[in-house]
């Protein structure tokens, strides 16, 4: 078992060997954080995944065909299934998509990782919400927009949210370490040390965690890259899409992360 601790700043984009998306224990943990309608901790509390859904419903096509990337439990695909919309969710987080298959049988859920498995089929609405775009390096990013431009129809449309470069008002470079008899990271007692890294030149930061149990310490990364309006747009454009619109001030505020979150309707 790996008992290395890793202290070095990550070089940019690096991938850790451990996901907290994909980690047997805290995979639950988050499913847990999702279904609670009060926190902002893996979804949106419930009255901004309701604004938000109104959001996506003001700008797609009626009833018609919507691929959400990162589902998680499907807390937004039941939402467009109930509005007569023909739903696919993808999530390569198991303990989701177990919940979220045995809650709605009539929703398409896929067990995969949209990144190097994307799904096939045809598309008039693709969604990505939670800033999750974010949390992929540039290549990555690419790579995910042409498949997304590919699988949707003339006309349809990606709209996703991402932080804006007001996220470094509200992170900064820190080191902190928790102590815990059982918690979010590890069902037995654990040491956890958090690190967070500020690469201003790649409008990113990274929160770089060792998580130290009796038997094993596990190494992970989660990055953060934020962007300016004209840089999404940018970025957007120069896949293909030819119309991009940017939105600000759709959520009140946000009791876990920073709230300074923008949407982006990109239209094919
Ligand atoms: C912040 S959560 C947001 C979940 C959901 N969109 C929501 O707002 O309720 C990000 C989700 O994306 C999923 N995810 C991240 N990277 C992924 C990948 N490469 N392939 C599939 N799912 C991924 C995670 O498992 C997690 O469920």
């Amino acid at each position: 078992m790996n008992k290395e601790i890793i202290d070095k700043e990550p070089t940019i984009f690096e991938k850790s060997t451990c996901n907290i998306w994909t980690d047997p224990y805290i995979q639950q943990q988050l499913l847990n954080e999702h279904l609670n309608p009060m926190s902002d901790g893996a979804s949106r509390k419930q009255e901004s995944i309701l604004r938000i859904t109104d959001f996506v419903l003001s700008h797609s096509k009626p009833k018609s065909r919507l691929l959400d990337l990162g589902c998680g439990p499907g807390l937004y695909a039941t939402l467009f299934k109930d509005k007569g919309y023909e739903v696919t969710g993808v999530d390569f987080n198991k303990a989701s998509i177990y919940y979220a298959t045995t809650e709605r049988k009539d929703i398409r859920y896929i067990l995969g990782d949209y990144v190097n498995e994307y799904p096939n089929g045809k598309y008039d609405t693709v969604i990505m919400i939670y800033c999750d775009l974010g949390t992929h390096s540039d290549n990555d990013r690419d790579k995910l927009l042409k498949n997304i431009y590919q699988s949707l129809d003339e006309g349809g449309i990606f709209i996703f949210d991402v932080f804006t470069e007001e996220l470094v008002k509200d992170k900064s470079e820190s080191k902190s370490w928790d102590y815990a008899v059982g918690g979010f990271w590890d069902k037995e007692e654990y040491l956890l040390l958090s690190q967070t890294f500020h690469y201003p030149e790649n409008n990113a930061f990274a929160y770089q965690y060792n998580l130290l149990t009796k038997s094993e310490t596990k190494h992970f990364i989660v990055w953060d890259r934020y962007y300016s309006g004209e840089e999404i747009k940018l970025v957007l454009k120069t896949i293909g899409f030819r119309k991009v619109t940017v939105h600000k001030n759709i959520l009140d505020g946000n009791d876990f992360t920073s709230n300074s979150e923008m949407f982006i309707v990109a239209e094919k």
